[in-house]
């Protein structure tokens, strides 16, 4: 099997995944992840969504599984064995429009997971002069963060990355920005980093 990152937007497919799904006879992916491979995906080739995250262990190992973004980020990655091709993440293209470095990053997953810990981690990781990058779901409240940290943190909203529909909104923990839809990723970090 191989686990294919297609980008967090479009026009992000590398050349090595434009390679592999040249050659595949057999495509899984999310909606989203098919529309953004949509284009390097061969006429005749068989195209599934999927239904059920569960029974994805058990494709043939001529399955090509699509991940947005970067596989290994949050992504398909870390849940299936096979080949895993690098994407381009929703990580590194929101440290470029904010223009962060990378090797401050400290990486908090609230998706479809406990929000009070990603939050307490988030505070941990900004009182360390980290630059928390927090992959969200559409159920986080950016507020609830805010309230818990010093007024002069800066918050930073991205929204829809890569897609004609993006947006960067930087605020404060004082004064958040206000997130307009459900693809998003929280980027915080206090006043002595970078
Ligand atoms: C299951 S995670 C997958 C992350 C993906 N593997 C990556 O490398 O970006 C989905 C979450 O990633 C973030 N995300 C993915 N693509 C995004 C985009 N284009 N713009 C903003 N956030 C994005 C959102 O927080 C979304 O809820």
């Amino acid at each position: 099997m191989k686990i294919v990152g297609v980008g967090c937007g479009p026009g992000m497919l590398t050349a090595d995944a434009v390679r592999v799904l040249e050659d595949a006879t057999l495509v899984y992916g999310s909606a989203r992840a098919i529309a953004l491979a949509r284009d390097a995906i061969p006429p005749g080739c068989e195209v599934h969504g999927i239904t059920d995250y569960r029974n994805l262990r058990s494709l043939p190992g001529h399955a090509v599984v699509l991940s947005t973004g970067d596989p290994m980020l949050a992504g398909l990655g870390s849940l299936l064995e096979g080949e895993v091709i690098p994407g381009i993440s929703s990580l590194q293209v929101a440290f470029a429009r904010l223009r962060l470095p990378l090797a401050r990053a400290a990486v908090i997953s609230a998706h479809g997971k406990d929000h009070d810990r990603a939050v307490a981690s988030a505070l941990e990781e900004i009182e360390r002069g980290r630059v928390v990058f927090l992959i969200a779901d559409p159920g986080f409240e950016v507020e609830v963060l805010a309230a818990l940290l010093p007024p002069a943190t800066r918050i930073a909203i991205c929204e829809d990355l890569g897609y004609p529909t993006e947006r960067i909104a930087v605020g404060t923990a004082g004064e958040p920005p206000l997130r307009r839809g459900d693809l998003f990723v929280v980027v915080a970090w206090g006043e002595a980093a970078p």
